[in-house]
């Protein structure tokens, strides 16, 4: 390790002490010693290759490496460095095992951008706090992929005032979100998913007015939303997915006019979601599954008419499923699955010209599906009705490509069949020309939902069966 080191000074003295390495004249413009020493330090604590800086004597101009950006300052004809980037698609593996970031990078005081993604993964290391205190230039700061980045999100992250992105993503941060983040008012996108962050999200946030990105998916945060969100009006895009966050979602997310993504998804938020909420009007994903809304169904979701996807899975949403959806052409995913609905499904669903993902699995719907047979080919596969006490589908609806899931769902056929015994020999007759195989699994599983409805009619033919079975055995015996 400690020879290692010397000669990586050594090598270091003879690139910048062989004369005309140093500064190249000739070629219009050469870096500054200390900051050329800076970069090969940094360099150097995070490659393999110890032969960097004898290979990349002259990193801005003669011998460039595609991860290190240089900036030409017209005043003092004299190039700086203002990006470092390393990650698989520069060089494989990233860094080396004991890959670390270098105090250094304080000698790169016109950085504007340092991305080092998929380099610690072996030796653990944390975020210096001296580290940010001089990086004033910094406008990007990517750390991502790196499992061994542990310890805390560093409060002199603040000292960044430049910065404008900050992804701190897929690492093993822990501890808080520190409240000085909140300085950044040049943020735009803020993006801490999958770490193991914990406690409340600061109100100190609001202060970030021009963020348009807040991520903060997959961590444990827990507590209710800070209200200064609301105040935060360039936010384009929210996901605070799977983290522990509760209460109600807060009306004043109303306010975010330009918003067209909110996934709030696997939370404790409770219901009913404030009718404020249809403010959002570029609003494209509304994803809220998993969360004890326990309300009915938010009407409001009728106004949002650029909605794409719209998912309240396992919500506990009860109460009917109201005709909202005329205005929601562009609407292409409903997923409503595993909550109480009940009552009829909205034939104006299968008149949305865009929808191909439709779940209502899993509820409490009943009556007769009624969607156009255009709808139902193009959506294929993609329907789910399964698991709903009294739903049935037409035997035309039935044979459609959606068959295999619809199967499992009685057929509104079937309810007159049993009801009525007349009309059960010509029924019969109609499954046999048709395409008894398809049918075959209503009949014998027809699920535990319709299994009443064909009890006596399906125990006849297990009895049959079994009496076969017992003929056969006997015969063998
Ligand atoms: C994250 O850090 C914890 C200790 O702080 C460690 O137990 C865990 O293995 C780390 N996870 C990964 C993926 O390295
Ligand atoms: C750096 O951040 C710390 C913590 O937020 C703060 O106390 C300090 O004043 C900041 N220093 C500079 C130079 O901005
Ligand atoms: C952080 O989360 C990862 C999974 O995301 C887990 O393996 C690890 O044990 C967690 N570390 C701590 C300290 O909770
Ligand atoms: C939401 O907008 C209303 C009206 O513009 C304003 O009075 C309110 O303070 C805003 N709420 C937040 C949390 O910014
Ligand atoms: C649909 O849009 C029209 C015109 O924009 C509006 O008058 C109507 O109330 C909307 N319907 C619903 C159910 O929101
Ligand atoms: C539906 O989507 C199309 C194409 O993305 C877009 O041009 C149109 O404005 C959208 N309609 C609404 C009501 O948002
Ligand atoms: C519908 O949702 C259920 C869970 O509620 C899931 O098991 C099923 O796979 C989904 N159906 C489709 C077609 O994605
Ligand atoms: C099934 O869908 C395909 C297109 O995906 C279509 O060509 C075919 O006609 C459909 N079959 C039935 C029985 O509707
Ligand atoms: C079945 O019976 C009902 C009355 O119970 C009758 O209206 C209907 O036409 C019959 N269906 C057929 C196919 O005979």
């Amino acid at each position: 390790m400690a020879s290692s080191s010397v000669s990586f000074v050594v090598v270091l003295i003879l690139v910048l002490c062989g004369g005309a390495a140093c500064y190249d004249n000739s070629g219009g413009g050469g870096m500054e010693e200390e900051e050329l020493f800076g970069l090969f330090e940094v360099m150097g604590s995070l490659l393999e290759d110890p032969t960097w800086a004898q290979m990349h004597p002259l990193p801005c101009t003669d011998t460039p490496w595609p991860g290190v950006e240089c900036g030409l300052m017209e005043e003092t004809d004299v190039f700086h460095v203002t990006k470092i980037h390393v990650g698989d698609d520069v060089v494989s593996p990233p860094c080396k095992a004991s890959a670390k970031i270098s105090d250094s990078l304080l000698k790169l005081p016109y950085l504007r951008t340092l991305s080092l993604i998929n380099c610690f993964t072996d030796s653990e290391v944390s975020l210096n706090k001296r580290l940010f205190q001089s990086l004033a230039s910094l406008e990007h700061l990517t750390l991502e992929s790196n499992p061994a980045l542990i310890g805390e999100i560093p409060s002199t992250i603040s000292n960044l005032s430049s910065l404008k992105t900050l992804c701190l993503s897929q690492n093993n941060l822990s501890g808080g979100i520190p409240k000085e983040i909140g300085n950044l008012v040049n943020l735009q996108q803020l993006v801490l998913s999958r770490n193991n962050l914990t406690g409340a999200i600061p109100g100190e946030i609001g202060g970030m007015e021009k963020l348009a990105i807040l991520d903060l998916s997959l961590n444990s945060l827990d507590n209710t939303l800070p209200s200064s969100i609301g105040g935060l009006e360039s936010l384009e895009k929210i996901d605070l997915s799977w983290n522990r966050l509760r209460g109600a979602p807060p009306p004043w997310l109303g306010n975010l006019t330009r918003l067209s993504l909110l996934d709030l998804s696997h939370n404790s938020f409770t219901g009913p979601i404030h009718e404020s909420l249809s403010g959002m009007q570029q609003l494209q994903y509304l994803i809220m599954e998993s969360n004890p809304l326990n309300s009915k169904f938010p009407s409001f979701a009728s106004s949002l008419t650029r909605l794409a996807v719209l998912s309240l899975s396992s919500c506990g949403l009860h109460g009917p499923i109201p005709s909202v959806f005329s205005n929601l052409t562009n609407l292409t995913a409903l997923s409503l699955d595993d909550n109480h609905l009940d009552g009829a499904v909205p034939a104006e669903i299968g008149s949305l010209r865009n929808l191909d993902t439709l779940n209502l699995s899993r509820n409490h719907l009943s009556g007769r599906l009624m969607f156009p047979p255009d709808f139902m080919n193009r959506i294929g596969q993609r329907l789910d009705i399964r698991e709903n006490d009294g739903l049935c589908a037409d035997l035309a609806v039935r044979m459609s490509n959606t068959s295999s899931r619809l199967l499992q769902n009685p057929s509104c056929d079937d309810a007159v069949i049993f009801a009525a015994p007349s009309n059960r020999t010509m029924a019969a007759d109609h499954r046999n020309s048709g395409s008894s195989v398809n049918l075959k699994p209503d009949l014998y599983g027809g699920g535990d939902d319709s299994s009443s409805d064909h009890g006596d009619f399906g125990s006849r033919i297990v009895i049959f069966v079994q009496l076969v079975l017992l003929f056969l055995l006997l015969q063998a015996s």
